[in-house]
């Protein structure tokens, strides 16, 4: 059977149930772009339950970064399953202890680590919100348009990329102002250095409106992600470092999705060379297993008293061996593989930019990579309708992608990927697109 026959009959027969019985029980939040019920995977393959195979450019939201059930991975979870599931960081373990070591080696923050463990990236969000709060004694926040940070009350006061996310909620946590994201592509200042502007806007609010002895902290996400999977002008991070460094605000880095390799360095913060207060970690940090981790400077994680702040089932040993597991590999091979095969991406997705005036901007670091589709390249109205069609046709075609931003798509297939699996899923975006331009005309 080719792929255009196939496209008429997926979902299979097996998915149409699955989803069927799935519409009466789990709640209808989830956002479900297109009808893939997984039965497994393998590296950067899976598999529907009717058998059809997928090339994965979508990673379970940026999670499985050493691919699908790395044999590694599982074998330290097997592992660490098989003598004891959960004990709580009221107590003591290995893996926790292993875990914030490895953690202050790979030197994340200004100064000495230490870590906080959580179960998701929402949670470690709230976390550094929380150690902010309590150590500056200030209760006001700056966060960015465009920015994800998670859906509780917390993160979710600075998730601003689309409003469907904070209606309805309002209202949420206090005190947080938004400034723009510095957005190369779509300039929102005059003049060339929009990184400057935004940090001269910051400057302007500190002068007028925020006075600077009330910010805890400023949260960003050095390459913004669901936002549009944007990449600040050079020298933009450096300037808020040194605004935080002047008015004694914490810096945080959200890498929940930028973080552990998946722009080709440990941590993305390391292409501009520096290094915040605070970071946040989780997505890929444990190829798909649920944990989240806050990493402080010690000179401020050593303020927070035992009892003001702490979880369940933070520093689950199963998760821990997950996360160890998974750092090893992505240290010893796997971010230097998303660099290569980074480049090999951007370098085709380039001459699909020269081919189809519908894709306006080609960006990114790594397998951190966006595309972003334009009805007109001179006035860059978002040609949304045609983003969310080429997602639909490239399930069809067997490819798995996900959206971004107002009309982007996002490539961030698992981390391992190597170079044949790669030029597959790209063949299928090519013919996707084509295949989409024909139908919407
Ligand atoms: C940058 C960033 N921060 C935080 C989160 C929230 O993570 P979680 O969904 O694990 O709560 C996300 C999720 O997409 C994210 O991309």
């Amino acid at each position: 059977m080719n792929d255009v026959q196939r496209s008429r009959t997926l979902p299979g027969p097996k998915a149409r149930a699955l989803i069927e019985r799935d519409r009466l029980v789990v709640s209808p939040s989830y956002v479900r772009d297109y009808p893939f019920a997984i039965a497994h995977g393998k590296g950067a393959e899976a598999w529907d339950v009717d058998g059809n195979r997928f090339v994965d450019f979508a990673s379970g939201i940026a999670v499985c970064s050493t691919g699908h059930s790395h044999p590694e991975v599982v074998a330290a979870i097997k592992s660490s399953a098989e003598k004891f599931l959960h004990i709580s960081c009221d107590y003591w373990h290995e893996g926790v202890v292993e875990l914030a070591e490895l953690m202050a080696k790979l030197d994340p923050v200004s100064g000495p680590a230490m870590s906080f463990f959580a179960n998701s990236g929402t949670e470690a969000v709230e976390a550094a919100l929380k150690l902010a709060r309590q150590v500056t004694g200030r209760g006001r926040y700056i966060g960015f348009l465009g920015g994800f940070h998670g859906r509780t009350m917390g993160s979710l006061a600075f998730t601003a990329s689309k409003y469907t996310q904070q209606r309805g909620y309002f209202p949420t946590m206090p005190g947080v102002v938004h400034v723009p994201y510095p957005n190369p592509y779509r300039p929102l200042f005059a003049g060339d250095d929009q990184g400057r502007a935004v940090l001269n806007y910051i400057e302007m609010l500190f002068e007028r409106n925020l006075p600077p002895s009330e910010v805890a902290a400023i949260l960003i996400e050095p390459i913004q992600g669901e936002g549009g999977y944007i990449v600040p002008p050079p020298g933009f991070l450096a300037g808020l470092r040194a605004l935080c460094d002047k008015h004694g605000i914490c810096l945080i880095f959200d890498e929940v999705q930028a973080g552990i390799g998946r722009t080709g360095r440990m941590f993305a913060w390391q292409h501009e060379g520096v290094r915040p207060d605070m970071i946040t970690l989780a997505k890929g940090i444990a190829s798909g297993m649920p944990i989240g981790l806050m990493v402080g400077a010690r000179k401020y994680m050593e303020k927070w008293p035992p009892g003001s702040h702490a979880n369940t089932f933070g520093g689950n040993p199963v998760c821990c061996a997950a996360a160890l597991a998974t750092l090893r590999l992505v240290g010893s091979g796997y971010a230097d593989n998303a660099r290569l095969m980074g480049e090999r991406a951007l370098a085709r997705l380039r001459q699909f930019q020269q081919e189809f005036a519908v894709i306006g901007d080609v960006r990114g670091r790594g397998l951190m990579i966006g595309v972003e589709f334009v009805k007109d390249r001179a006035t860059k109205a978002p040609a949304k309708e045609f983003a969310t069609r080429l997602v639909t046709r490239a399930f069809e075609n067997g490819l798995l992608l996900l959206e971004c931003g107002a009309s982007g798509l996002r490539i961030i297939p698992p981390l391992m990927i190597g170079a044949p699996l790669l030029d597959e899923g790209l063949d299928i975006l090519h013919r996707s697109m084509r295949e989409t331009l024909a139908e919407l005309g």
